[in-house]
């Protein structure tokens, strides 16, 4: 028996960095996110009782490396009693690179591994199974715009909007396919043992939500933007003032900064985000997305640039 699930990244625009439970992978403080359209992780799930052990391929490729995240994945939702799984995973853009590989994977995964087995789980259970896996995976459960809140032994999910009510896009500007160099629940930690303004980035986060949830509702993308810009630079404030600094940025991630602010100053309705990685993204209103991604394209550093609407949460696609 397969099932194969679809998936797309989701970009925060308040932000998780931190864990209060690394056991069960809980973050430290709640986020909100938009889940992305066009880019997708798609993978295929076989049980099969002549496998000895479970088989991943990533992109075609052997990928023994990530097996066993991805095997304890398969176990949280059938347990870890089931039989052996071929697992096929397809991408259609670049893995570990701060584009939240990850996040769509295990989505897509919670969601294949569910539909194997008569179980019918509710999306909360499947956002919590997909949370364990990569914290900002249980937010690509659901699509538009997505709140995740902490409960006291648990995170609850929900969308605040689908993505036809506010049809925002979003332009991706890569400056370096390159895998990162410190993963992202590794670097966590190092900031929450070290970083001399990870409380004040804990004690804040809640004002942050309120905020960005109320520009939301009202649809206001300078107040939006001016809350994701301020959350994401502290975020990094707390990455650079890490020990060792967790710097993610290249010249081409400032520049780029530099290049949305111009285009905002000049009046076009736009804001950045960047995540553990060097890539920066562009939020802005559909009119505008031709020329922001023109503009980024145009910054110095830029390898390519990619363009996506926002889009629905992780689903089966098939049910060979
Ligand atoms: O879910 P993880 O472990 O890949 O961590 C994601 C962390 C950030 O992308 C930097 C922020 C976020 O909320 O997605």
């Amino acid at each position: 028996m397969q099932r194969t699930a679809r998936a797309q990244p989701n970009i925060a625009l308040i932000k998780y960095w931190g864990k209060r439970d690394s056991g069960l992978n809980l973050p430290a403080v709640g986020s909100i996110s938009i889940t992305l359209d066009t880019l997708y992780t798609e993978m295929s799930i076989e049980l099969d009782p002549t496998l000895e052990a479970d088989v991943l391929r990533i992109n075609d490729e052997p990928a023994p490396g990530m097996l066993p995240r991805v095997s304890a994945c398969i176990d949280s939702v059938l347990g870890a009693t089931r039989e052996r799984a071929r697992i096929d995973s397809h991408g259609n853009f670049p893995v570990a690179a701060g584009l939240a590989s990850s996040a769509s994977a295990f989505a897509a995964c919670v969601v294949a591994a569910d539909a194997l087995d008569a179980t019918e789980r509710s999306r909360a259970t499947l956002a919590n199974l997909a949370g364990r896996a990569s914290g900002s995976a249980a937010r690509s459960l659901f699509g538009g715009f997505v709140e995740l809140a902490n409960r006291e032994d648990s995170v609850h999910v929900e969308s605040l909007l689908d993505a036809g009510e506010w049809p925002l896009e979003v332009v991706v500007a890569i400056t370096s396919e390159h895998e990162k160099a410190v993963g992202s629940g590794e670097a966590m930690e190092i900031s929450r043992r070290t970083s001399p303004f990870y409380g004040r980035w804990l004690a804040e986060q809640d004002a942050d939500l309120d905020t960005a949830r109320q520009a939301i509702a009202a649809r206001d993308v300078d107040a939006l933007g001016t809350i994701a810009e301020h959350n994401c630079l502290k975020m990094h404030s707390v990455m650079w003032t890490s020990r060792p600094p967790l710097v993610y940025w290249t010249a081409a991630t400032i520049a780029c900064m530099e290049t949305v602010r111009r285009l905002r100053d000049a009046g076009t309705p736009v804001f950045f985000t960047i995540d553990a990685g060097p890539q920066v993204k562009a939020v802005c209103e559909p009119s505008a997305a031709g020329a922001v991604e023109a503009a980024l394209a145009a910054t110095p550093g830029v390898l390519r640039t990619l363009r996506t609407p926002l889009g629905e949460g992780a689903r089966l696609v098939n049910q060979a």
